[in-house]
């Protein structure tokens, strides 16, 4: 069965970045020029996704906005021949056939309650989760993460997890696998799982292998998650109805290609606007200089 529907949790209080997150999303912060949400979802068309979700909360509307068509702003953008700048609005609005919609998320209860909020939207298909704090970065040459995991999904027909390897003081802040084979290589990219543990304190970690914010999970996830047990952090946790999972059916994880910087906290947010900054030729010729000359000034 295709993948055809995304869900984005949406509805965090973003209490990392306050004061900014008072009234704006956490989401709508911008990298470069775009905000988060519009990284996640751009990656989840180009995967080929047709209805993105947003699992959202009250003051959380200008997410939507952004992808609505804004005919003042195009009208003006038109009358002073700013073509350029009127397409890239233009682009924002989802293509014919591709659907960007919300439901509500009411009470903050965790990940886990979230995803179960799109399960009318889902249906009993398998789906794709993205969480728009994880902007995880590839090259021309690199198909997206979520891309490379619908491939992925399509060859083992089961759910597919996106992990990477932490340093092992971190397994404190992300789900982790315990790896069906405790000797996994580095070479292996799909790793059959035998569980998964929520923040882990180092010392009882089963790997140092963390999930990131990018899942292909299928509907059997619906009532596990229904069952409204807490978890971390008194929070309905995705982690734990993954691991329940495992008793009626195979998870994998995949160790992708690509960088994945955490836009959830102050310092990876920062790193991710310098390296795609970088990337860009007309931002590069100056930042460079700039940055030799901090650098110089600290040292
Ligand atoms: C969430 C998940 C965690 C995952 C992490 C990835 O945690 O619960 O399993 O490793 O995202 O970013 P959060 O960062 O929301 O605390």
């Amino acid at each position: 069965m295709t993948i055809r529907t995304a869900v984005l949790p949406v509805a965090g209080l973003g209490t990392r970045f306050l004061p900014v997150t008072k009234s704006i999303p956490k989401e709508m912060l911008s990298v470069v020029d775009r905000p988060l949400i519009q990284y996640v979802v751009e990656e989840a068309f180009s995967a080929g996704i047709e209805q993105v979700v947003l699992v959202s909360s009250r003051s959380k509307s200008v997410l939507e906005d952004h992808f609505d068509s804004h005919v003042e702003l195009e009208m003006a953008l038109e009358a002073k021949g700013k073509d350029e700048l009127l397409q890239l609005v233009k682009d924002l609005t989802p293509p014919k056939g591709r659907s960007i919609s919300a439901v509500r998320q009411s009470a903050p209860l965790g990940l886990g309650h979230a995803v179960l909020c799109a399960q009318a939207v889902v249906g009993r298909e398998p789906f794709a989760v993205l969480l728009p704090d994880d902007l995880i970065w590839t090259d021309d040459a690199t198909p997206s993460v979520l891309t490379q995991m619908v491939e992925q999904y399509e060859k083992i027909q089961a759910s597919v997890v996106a992990v990477m390897e932490v340093s092992p003081a971190q397994t404190n802040l992300y789900g982790v696998i315990d790896p069906s084979n405790p000797d996994v290589s580095k070479g292996d990219s799909v790793i059959k799982a035998k569980g998964f543990v929520e923040k882990p304190s180092p010392d009882i970690a089963p790997s140092n292998l963390a999930v990131v914010g990018r899942y292909i999970l299928t509907p059997e996830i619906f009532p596990l998650l229904a069952n409204g047990k807490k978890g971390a952090g008194g929070e309905i946790q995705l982690t734990d109805a993954i691991s329940a999972l495992l008793e009626q059916q195979s998870v994998f994880g995949y160790r992708f290609s690509g960088t994945r910087y955490d836009c959830g906290d102050k310092i990876g947010y920062q790193k991710a606007n310098l390296a795609l900054s970088l990337q860009r030729p007309d931002m590069r010729s100056e930042l460079l200089p700039f940055i030799k000359e901090q650098l110089a000034s600290w040292s």
